[in-house]
């Protein structure tokens, strides 16, 4: 098997990083469940040492998915926070970033509780606004932390503008891509230095594995993420390696039936009496539907809807029997959830009012089943 370079993105997928394993022939990248590497004699050996710093299944995903994203090296850790950290440790002490003001409330906790201890400032901007981000800049402005679209009120960031002002005041654009996954988003194709996702969510895409991946283009970047994931060590394991590289070959259909069932269910909920709004970028409704159009290729699989009350929203969560309620995304399963009292439950509620998280408000990580089912379901949990 030998990937073209005109290769199209589900090939990619599929096949980007592996070869048929040469010892056998199997054609899927065994689990080198190992910790250590025997070498032939003193200084010579396969390129391999010791597992915390390289191991065959994870540098088959980490290639995998580099070629997905389309940058120059991914490398793979433990978990999305793992992997936020690890980019995080690009900046020094004095610098200072500008973040998405409705960032995941963990890339939030690790930047204001944790790395402010250590002479880094943020700026919490809403990012859907380019002159906003524009005034954030400061001369020591080393980096633009983004996520587009936004948990969970679906606001959308224009990656290729905000790129731009990245590169005048000379700051690297980083964009958290695990709620649009690489098939509906490619932030380095519209200028992002950086790509981040948490593996626990699309790409693994089966609820069974917690883990984080960043996507570098940088040669500077490559060499010190090599160094940084050695140095730290939270690396991806080889199970985990394995499963996600499994899920990444499904990605695009899985991606294909996400969108479309997204579409499905925001396009039902818009019409049923009982919901007073639809946050879904594929709707016209939603206020940057045109960006939507311009930067995303299908509309995901997350939305938000709202049902008036606490009382209505508990009700809907509480009365669906094909979801689940639960916290987490990505899943071949439909999850359901209210943020205000699950997911964002540390947000302050004058924080969560400002962005329009109200006390009302349903979230849905649409899965991959029926959308009939999924929409009887809801018609049921609304009645
Ligand atoms: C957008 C986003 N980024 C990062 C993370 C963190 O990922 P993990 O839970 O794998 O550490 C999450 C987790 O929900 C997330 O939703």
């Amino acid at each position: 098997m030998k990937l073209p370079p005109s290769a199209r993105f589900s090939t990619v997928c599929i096949h980007a990083g592996q070869v048929p394993d040469p010892s056998t022939g199997a054609i899927v990248t065994p689990i080198f469940q190992t910790s250590t590497y025997v070498q032939e004699e003193l200084g010579k050996h396969k390129g391999f040492e010791y597992a915390r710093t390289q191991n065959p299944t994870r540098s088959a995903l980490e290639a995998n998915i580099a070629a997905i994203e389309g940058g120059t090296a991914a490398f793979a850790f433990a978990s999305g926070m793992a992997a936020i950290d690890a980019i995080s440790t690009l900046l020094q002490s004095g610098g200072h970033v500008v973040v998405t003001d409705n960032t995941y409330g963990g890339t939030f906790r690790l930047f204001d509780k944790v790395l402010t201890r250590y002479g880094l400032e943020f700026s919490y901007v809403d990012t859907s606004r380019t002159d906003l981000v524009e005034r954030a800049m400061r001369p020591n402005t080393r980096m633009l932390f983004i996520e587009t679209p936004t948990n969970p009120v679906m606001r959308l960031t224009d990656i290729k503008a905000t790129a731009d002002i990245a590169r005048r005041h000379g700051a690297r654009l980083v964009v958290d891509n695990t709620f649009a996954s690489p098939v509906v988003q490619r932030p380095i194709a519209l200028g992002a230095d950086i790509v981040i996702h948490s593996t626990t969510k699309y790409l693994n895409g089966h609820s069974d594995s917690v883990g984080g991946v960043a996507i570098v283009t940088r040669d500077e970047d490559v060499q010190w993420l090599r160094f940084i994931q050695n140095a730290a060590g939270a690396i991806l394991s080889p199970l985990d390696s394995w499963l996600v590289l499994r899920g990444t070959k499904t990605l695009a259909v899985r991606m294909a039936q996400h969108n479309a069932n997204g579409q499905a269910l925001a396009e039902f909920l818009a019409g049923h009496p009982k919901v007073s709004q639809v946050l879904y970028p594929g709707l016209p409704t939603h206020p940057q539907h045109d960006l939507a159009k311009r930067q995303m290729n299908g509309f995901g699989g997350m939305l938000s809807f709202d049902v008036g009350t606490f009382e209505a929203a508990r009700h809907v969560c509480n009365g669906i029997r094909l979801m689940s309620l639960a916290e987490s995304l990505g899943g071949v399963e439909t999850l359901i959830c209210h943020p205000a009292s699950m997911t964002h439950a540390s947000v302050p509620p004058e924080t969560r009012h400002a962005i329009g998280l109200t006390d009302s408000l349903v979230r849905i990580s649409v899965g991959i089943e029926d959308a009939a089912d999924l929409i009887d379901d809801l018609q049921q949990a609304l009645a």
